[in-house]
């Protein structure tokens, strides 16, 4: 990858304090296993909002797959349909949604929608979404303004000729590299993306569409609230991989309170330095229905394509059947809050 490119994937805001505290979380963390539960047969699989997950490890929106490897998303997407996962697919892909759903017609997706300005933009990507199968539409509600990554701004992080926002370009809007600026796409998000958004915000998009509304960013519990009242589907504790506001707490440590406030009404996924079946586990037992990666499957990405996100998808499946075992639960649904103690 170019030094830009690595940044851009890599690096969090600021002094990435909340990127580090992410992965740190899970550390502090200890389990209690359980023994002699009879584990000759572990079941990993869950369902979320009616799609069965072989295993709770879902592809986390990410933009510009194609950054780490010229197949881009259509490998992460044919990865994890052969999976049998879910795949969450960016706005600001590098490859349009309609290709990626083509590239993998029996995975199952979601579309992650970033709100333009332009509210006729918005509502057809919305409605090109729901044309091409898109299960739900997951609103990132953290990210008003681009976080101030400085390595890219650095090392000034722009797009490589070919690689564009695929989505956008019927709208004239996928040229993300002429907005200058010490980041360009900084520059596209504060200029095109709609900062003014609100819980009402949430009102309308479910009116106008049919797929039901997962909300991505969640760290307070009273957001939790707001987002059932609004009329979300699900919630996704997020901080964005560290990459928005620096100082937010780790999600593993805003899980419990959002899960208490959320109290079993819709569920609840979380990402953000998940890196080992063990933090999977971890993360269901504080709540969690399943968690997103982004960053092990965009270097997975970048080694190998295709195979290389089959691999870390199967690590993952088989980190978190081998935990399953040795910590005593049987199904996921056995994964409760006795299983975790903070130390
Ligand atoms: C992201 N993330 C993100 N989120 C989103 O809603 N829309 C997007 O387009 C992107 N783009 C993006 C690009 C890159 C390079 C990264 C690393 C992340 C955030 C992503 O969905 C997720 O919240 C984090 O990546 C989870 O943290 P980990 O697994 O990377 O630690």
């Amino acid at each position: 990858m170019s030094p830009s490119a690595y940044d851009y994937y890599a690096g969090g805001a600021n002094d990435e304090i909340t990127l580090a505290a992410n992965e740190r979380g899970f550390s502090k963390l200890a389990f209690r296993p359980r023994v002699l539960t009879g584990v000759d047969e572990v079941d990993t699989s869950t369902t979320m909002l009616g799609t069965r997950l072989p295993f709770p490890v879902a592809l986390a929106p990410t933009a510009f797959n194609r950054l780490g490897h010229p197949d881009g998303e259509i490998a992460a997407a044919r990865a994890a349909a052969a999976a049998g996962t879910l795949m969450c697919c960016s706005t600001i892909a590098s490859t349009s949604l309609e290709d990626i759903a083509l590239a993998a017609p029996d995975g199952a997706r979601w579309f992650q929608l970033y709100v333009y300005r332009d509210r006729e933009v918005t509502r057809d990507l919305i409605q090109r979404a729901e044309a091409s199968g898109y299960r739900a539409i997951v609103l990132t509600v953290d990210t008003p303004r681009l976080g101030r990554r400085e390595r890219d701004v650095r090392v000034p992080f722009n797009l490589p000729d070919g690689v564009s926002i695929q989505n956008l370009e019927r709208y004239g809007r996928n040229d993300a590299t002429r907005w200058g600026g010490s980041s360009s796409f900084q520059e596209y998000v504060h200029r095109l993306l709609d900062a003014s958004l609100t819980w009402e915000s949430v009102d309308w998009l479910c009116a106008t569409t049919t797929l039901p509304v997962v909300i991505k960013g969640v760290i307070a519990p009273s957001d939790g609230e707001h987002a059932i009242e609004h009329g979300a589907a699900a919630v996704v504790v997020s901080n964005h991989g560290g990459r928005q506001l620096d100082g937010t707490m780790a999600t593993i440590d805003a899980l419990p309170a959002v899960a208490h406030a959320i109290s079993g009404r819709i569920p609840i996924l979380l990402d953000g330095g998940v890196r080992r079946g063990t933090d999977v586990l971890k993360a269901i037992a504080l709540g969690a229905k399943a968690v997103l990666i982004g960053r092990p499957y965009l270097w997975a990405l970048a080694a190998q394509g295709e195979a290389g996100v089959a691999r870390v998808l199967e690590m993952f499946r088989s980190e978190i059947d081998l935990a399953m075992a040795l910590a005593g639960v049987r199904s996921v649904g056995d994964i409760g809050p006795g299983l975790v103690e903070r130390i």
